[in-house]
């Protein structure tokens, strides 16, 4: 747990305390950008997890609403990968709260902070996990949005699960779509850069780009572009030269490397083209054999005499960020590199 995250004084306050007349808050396991969550107990002695949403949002209906359609996003995708979200409820000042399924370990962000770079087997092992569950949550036309190590809980029993779908989307939501239009949601070292563009048409590729990073970080023990402050790292994800994995970590074999690379593409059309492709590739290198897509995508490119150019062409067109982005927010966001931003943002703007 990162025991300096800026909303984690707050969270503690709230410990020992009796929710809903049953669950008593034990202790706070991690914060996020959003909410805290905590160990409870049930009356009935079950142990649970709490999430319960930061005091400065909590007055804000719109964030409310958003906050309570996790539990509906989550049983949605119903994958057993996907943190399961079993209630919702509201504290007696109104602030309201989801219950899931308690897990024990620790966020893959928390192994990072302590480990490094993680050796390749369990690099392999978390990201086919989660790819599995993105695999499923696309099919149902659901993107993520926000894939990162803090939103990947690695538990005592070796089971990697995806959680936090308070930014997730149904693709086809176009009302949402418009409403966020030039709005950056995501979390800065992890977003694609049509996320940074704050693109009304962002899809299953920003999901691929984020675990790109994720994957990234897991191999080298940093995101792909680093840094303290906010606009390098955003201009990184839009125009930066990515340096290639295996300069940061040499023990890392070709393979993995070129699958990470490909993933981390500034244009949408360079990535694979779906969850299910990677997935191809991912039993490749777990099989110890070299990853077959990306391979063939080498060569093709080697034969067309290799890249045309890092800008973002048609289909990527760079969008200037809108000046509630550009202007406030990135001093705002400038301490809070690694927090998903969407609901700072949406309280900003109204
Ligand atoms: N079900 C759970 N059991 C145990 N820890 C969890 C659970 N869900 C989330 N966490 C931990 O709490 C942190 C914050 O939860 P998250 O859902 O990501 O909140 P936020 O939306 O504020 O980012 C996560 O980074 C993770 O470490
Ligand atoms: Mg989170």
């Amino acid at each position: 747990m990162n025991e300096n995250h800026p909303y984690f004084k707050e969270a503690q306050k709230r410990a020992g305390l009796v929710v809903g007349g049953k669950w008593t808050l034990n202790r706070v396991l991690d914060v996020g950008g959003m909410a805290a969550v905590y160990e409870a107990t049930h009356r009935n002695g079950n142990r649970v997890a709490m999430k319960v949403l930061h005091n400065i949002y909590a007055k804000s209906e719109q964030v409310r609403q958003r906050f309570l359609r996790e539990g509906y996003l989550a049983n949605k995708v119903g994958h057993p990968g996907a943190v399961s979200i079993q209630d919702d409820d509201v504290l007696e000042d109104g602030t309201p709260f989801l219950v899931m399924e308690l897990l024990e370990g620790e966020s893959l962000e928390s192994r990072l902070r302590s480990n490094g770079p993680l050796p390749p087997a369990e690099v392999l092992f978390i990201a086919d996990s989660v790819l599995g569950v993105l695999a499923s949550a696309h099919d149902q036309n659901l993107i993520h949005r926000d894939i990162k190590p803090a939103n990947i809980v690695l538990t005592q029993d070796g089971i990697a699960k995806l959680a936090d779908l308070g930014m997730a989307r149904q693709t086809n939501d176009m009302r949402l779509a418009r409403r966020e239009r030039g709005r950056m949601i995501g979390t800065p070292y992890y977003m694609a850069p049509e996320q940074v563009q704050g693109r009304e048409d962002i899809d299953e590729q920003a999901d691929l780009y984020s675990l790109g990073a994720t994957f990234y970080h897991m191999v080298t023990g940093q995101p792909p572009f680093p840094g303290d402050e906010l606009e390098p790292v955003l201009e990184g994800h839009l125009y930066g030269e990515l340096t290639p994995p295996d300069h940061i970590n040499q023990q890392l074999t070709g393979g993995l490397g070129e699958v990470v690379e490909w993933l981390l593409a500034k244009k949408r059309k360079d990535r694979y083209r779906s969850a299910a492709d990677l997935l191809i590739d991912l039993e490749c290198l777990l099989e110890g054999k070299a990853p077959r897509l990306a391979r063939s995508k080498i060569e093709a490119n080697t034969l067309q005499g290799l890249a045309e150019g890092e800008a973002i062409d048609d289909g990527d067109e760079l969008e200037p960020p809108t000046t509630a982005v550009s202007q406030t927010w990135l001093l705002i966001l400038a301490t809070l590199l690694g927090i998903s931003v969407l609901v700072n943002l949406v309280l900003l703007l109204r």
